[in-house]
This record gives C-alpha cells, structure tokens and sequence, in this order.
C-alpha cells in the first residue's frame, strides 16, 4: 500500500515536471525565446537614418533563423523623443518616425505568419508633458482628463518615511494647477495618478486608489491594453510596472492593484496575452499576476557582478570588482548566488526570473574586454541554458559591441552605447541605412574589421552560428527549457569552472562554464553512469569518473554541456 502511494506521488511530480509550470500563464511562453528590439536603432527603410517598422519587416526572416520566437519592440508610440520613446503623447499611434498603425499591423502579421509573437512596451506609470491628457490637466481641476496627474499645492516639510522620497519627484511648473506635479523619471514625464498607498488628510493632491481619478485612469490603461491587444499584440512589457501606487514602500498597494483587477481582466480576456514586468523583483511582480519579471542590472536584485566592473557596467572599469566573466578568472559567483536563487526559489513554479542578454538601458555583454567571440559564446551559453525565458537585445546575438563614445540621443545619455544601429553587411552603413553617415541615428562601429550579419553567416565559428546551435538544443532537451529545475553544483568557493544541473523529469543535464584564461578542474560527487557531451565550445573537455567522486577539466574560456 504505502509503495502505491509512493509511486502515484513519483508519477505525480513527473508530470508536475512535465507541464508548463502555471497553466494561468500564455500556453507558449515556456518555449518562447524573446529577441528585443530598439526600433529606432534596428533596419532603416526610408533612408531618413532612423529605424522603423517597415525596416523591422525587411529583416523577419533574419529573425526568425536565429530561432527566437517572440519580438518585444520598445515604445513606438507618438513621443516627444525626450527619453526613447519612453515619454508617450499618442498611446494610441504609432510615431510617424517608424509609419503608421498600419506599419505595425502588418509586422504583427507578417510576423504571426512565421509563428513570431510581437509583444509592445506598455509605459503604464507616465506620459510625455506634451500628451493631450497632462495639457488639459494642467489648466483646471475640473475637465476630463484632470485627475490623471497629480498636482501637489505645496511642497511638505519635515516629511519621512515613505513620502520622503516622493519629494524628489516634485517637479515645480507655473502651470496654472501648479506650483508642483509629481514626475517618475524624467521632468518630462509626468506621473500617471493611480492614487496613493495611503493617502495624507493634510495632503488634498493625494487620492485613495479606488477614488474616481485613479479609477479613470485604470480604465484608460485597460483600454490602451485592449486597443493593441484586439489589434492581434500578443501582450505587453511593462516598464516601471512597480511605480503605479504613489508612497508604496512595500509595493502592497500596487501589487493588489494589479493582482485584484488589472490582472484578474487580463488573464480572462486575454488568456494568451503575455505580461512582462519591468520591476526587478519577481517575488513581487509574480506576486502581482506578472508572467515574468527581469534580473539584469537595476535594483537589489541585479546580475552586475557576473558581467560589469561597474555597478550598472557604464564606462570601463568604473570600479575594480572584476566580473565572473572575465578572463582574468578572479571573480565570484556568491553575490549573484545569494540574489539570484532569492528570486529564483520564490516564484518556482509561478512566474520566471529572466537574465536578459541586454537591453537598452545598460551596456552590452559585448564590452569591457569582453569582446572575443569565444568569451561571448561562454556567456551565450550562460544566458541560453538557464531557467526562465531567453531574452536576447538585438545584435547580441553577433557581437554587436557597446561604443562609450556614443553621443546621448533622444534623451538616452550613457545608454547611447548600447543602442547603436545593427550591423548588417558591407554596403554603407553596414546596410542599416543609406542615409549620409552624420545622419544615422547613433554612430555605428567605426572598426574596419566590425562584425556583422553578413560576416557572421560566413563564417561556421561565429558566434551568431553559436547562438542558433544553442537555441535548438535548448528546443530539443526538454532540461534546458524554462521549467527544468536548476540548481548549482560546483562550490562557490572554487567558482571556476561554474557547474549547474538542469533537470527535466528523468532528464538531467550539467552546464560547464569556465570563462577565465586558465585551464580548470572541478571534483564534483559521484555519478552512476557517465554523461555525454551534447554541445559548447569547448577545445577540450574530459570527464572522468574516479573512486573518489567525477572529475570534470575544461580548456581555457570554453562551456561545455553534458546531458546524462
Ligand atoms: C524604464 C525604461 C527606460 C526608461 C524608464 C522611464 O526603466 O527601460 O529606458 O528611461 O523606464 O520610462
């Protein structure tokens, strides 16, 4: 009896670890590999040196080979381009610098027909100061649009706690609502009033959350989400998804708003409808009906020790922590340890933790020394084998290098960098644009020897070669997907080479990285049989199995996959 009951709950959990792990979540996420693109930046189609949607288009079968299956464009919606794109005036068209509504319903289509899904930004906690909404609210309190923002009528002294740092964000206006408004990040990006956590009696500009004006401003959010939605989007990245509910230390207040309504819509009308917090904390964002949220740079919970010098990795070697992908080989793992299997053990099973290859706002994999192809593929193979959704920032998956020298555009400053226009071929411009050269948007690489597609399809090392190798055997071996288990298993005293296991049901894998210039041995337990290696780039890679525990030694800057 007791065996039965022992073999119903293994076969239980086999099946547990066969399915997608929250049926609430779109039933193709767990195999989506995400590629993100800066449209502006991207593929030029009218030679004006910007990028646009069309351009988009012209490169979908590009796309579509490297083996991504999912698009996350970054706002392309009317925009005072004073934060890129990330200050909205239209939310409902699409900025004439990339074409029309039309434009974009035919790159969904386009798209869709070679089984991409396009998922948009959704800027759900500001819009620019030249939207319709902030310049009617800014004349009188009493018109439609009015309550979307708010107006402090002074600005209080001696405030702690959670209001302390809300003061920060007032920003003085001889606007006839003024003196003040509250902004999220930039001053010309006014805050959307979805209320706040617990409004001050002596402060009248503070709403409850369920007041009329922040109540109007939900149904506004869900009509933005419903326009593009019913318009064939397959969902949204949220940026500061966390920034909704003014004076909100602890994010309740703003997770039960999305949980408690935001969501509850969502998940019925839209069921296989994607939502992708930028909030960089997916123990609250899971929390709050989010699908996946983002661990990359920002935040207390951030993978900067792993790949940057600097806290955020802006500008070369902003301080002397060398990063656990270097080839120095002096490194840690346990910071990103302790903060990453955090989240990791918090939303098992409920949501992904996701490590983007990049994104635009912080530098590039491909910087600060790490500029090799062979270094690059050792950290491909990091970002591709891991738990969770793929997201890789267009042209990470060449080598596309961060430029420091880029000049601040559309209110980027240092972000310039890693938002430089693809790389294509040997035409002008690398094939971006045939614009003049002082027309395009960034500076591209000016290096004569610079990678690019063209490049990269030629050559059977490259690392866009690499990359695709990578994303089929992630598709085959069901333990390399986004719901196999992870788990480290080398020390994090001896953290070269790095070794996790990835395991599916009876699947096992380990991944071998070792991204230093030394050759390295680890001595890990026992195993019963000997594994296979089924990919990596490794020049050598041997494992042996030895009376006291399995020995694995890996050549110099190599990963390596075994699969038992
Ligand atoms: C997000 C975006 C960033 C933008 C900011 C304000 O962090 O990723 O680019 O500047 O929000 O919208």
């Amino acid at each position: 009896m007791k065996k039965a009951v022992c073999l119903i709950i293994m076969l239980a959990n086999c099946i547990v670890g066969l399915s997608a792990q929250n049926p609430e979540q779109p039933s193709w996420l767990g195999d989506a590999v995400f590629y993100q693109i800066y449209p502006s930046s991207y593929q030029d189609s009218d030679g004006n040196g910007i990028g646009d949607i069309p351009g988009i288009i012209s490169r979908l079968d590009y796309i579509k080979s490297i083996g991504v299956t999912a698009i996350w464009l970054n706002p392309v919606y009317v925009s005072g381009w004073t934060d890129g794109g990330y200050d909205v005036i239209d939310f409902y068209r699409v900025d004439k610098r990339f074409g029309t509504n039309s434009d974009l319903m035919e790159l969904i289509r386009q798209a869709h027909s070679r089984g991409i899904k396009v998922v948009m930004d959704l800027v759900a906690g500001h819009s620019s100061d030249q939207c319709e909404w902030f310049l009617q609210s800014k004349e009188a309190p009493d018109l439609r649009y009015s309550d979307y923002y708010i107006w402090p009528s002074f600005k209080p002294e001696g405030v702690t706690g959670a209001g302390a740092s809300l003061l920060s964000k007032f920003v003085a206006t001889d606007a006839p609502r003024g003196p003040f408004y509250i902004k999220n990040f930039y001053d010309t990006q006014p805050a959307l009033n979805f209320g706040f956590a617990d409004p001050d009696p002596e402060h009248p500009w503070e709403q409850a959350v369920d007041a009329p004006g922040p109540m109007a401003m939900r149904r506004e959010l869900k009509n933005i989400i419903s326009f593009w939605m019913d318009k064939g989007v397959d969902g949204f990245r949220v940026d500061m998804a966390a920034s909704l509910v003014k004076n909100d230390p602890d994010k309740s207040a703003t997770i039960k708003l999305w949980k408690d309504d935001l969501m509850k819509w969502f998940g019925k009308e839209y069921p296989e409808g994607v939502l992708i917090a930028e909030w960089f904390n997916p123990e609250q964002s899971i929390e709050a009906g989010f699908d996946l949220d983002f661990f990359c740079h920002d935040g207390r919970y951030n993978y900067s020790t792993l790949f940057f010098y600097g806290r955020r990795g802006f500008g070369p070697n902003a301080t002397t922590t060398i990063p656990y992908f270097d080839e120095a080989g002096a490194g840690s793992l346990k910071e990103w340890y302790d903060l990453y299997t955090y989240q990791y053990d918090a939303v098992k099973g409920k949501g992904y933790v996701c490590m983007p290859t990049g994104n635009h706002d912080f530098n590039r994999v491909c910087t600060e020394g790490r500029t090799n192809p062979e270094d690059l593929k050792v950290a491909m193979t990091f970002f591709l084998t891991m738990p969770g959704v793929p997201f890789i920032y267009y042209g990470d998956e060449i080598g596309l290098k961060q430029n420091p020298a880029a000049p601040s555009t559309d209110g980027s400053g240092f972000r310039a960098g890693c938002r430089i226009p693809m790389l294509w071929n040997a035409t002008a411009n690398a094939g971006f644009s045939t614009a003049s050269v002082d027309k395009i948007y960034i500076p591209q690489d000016p290096d004569p020897n610079r990678m690019t597609v063209e490049k990269a399809e030629a050559d059977p090392n490259s690392l866009l070669h690499y990359v695709r190798a990578m994303l089929r055997l992630r598709k085959e071996v069901p333990a390399l997907g986004a719901d196999a288990s992870w788990k480290l298993v080398s020390s994090l005293e001896q953290p070269y080479p790095m070794v996790y296991e990835r395991k599916q049901g009876n699947e096992r894998c380990y991944v071998v990285l070792n991204p230093s210039a030394k050759a390295v041995t680890v001595t890990l337990p026992s195993e019963s049989t000997k594994p296979v290696l089924i990919g990596g780039n490794y020049k050598k890679c041997t494992y042996r199995q030895t009376g006291k525990g399995d020995v694995i030694s890996i050549s110099p800057v190599s990963a390596a996959i075994y699969k038992f």
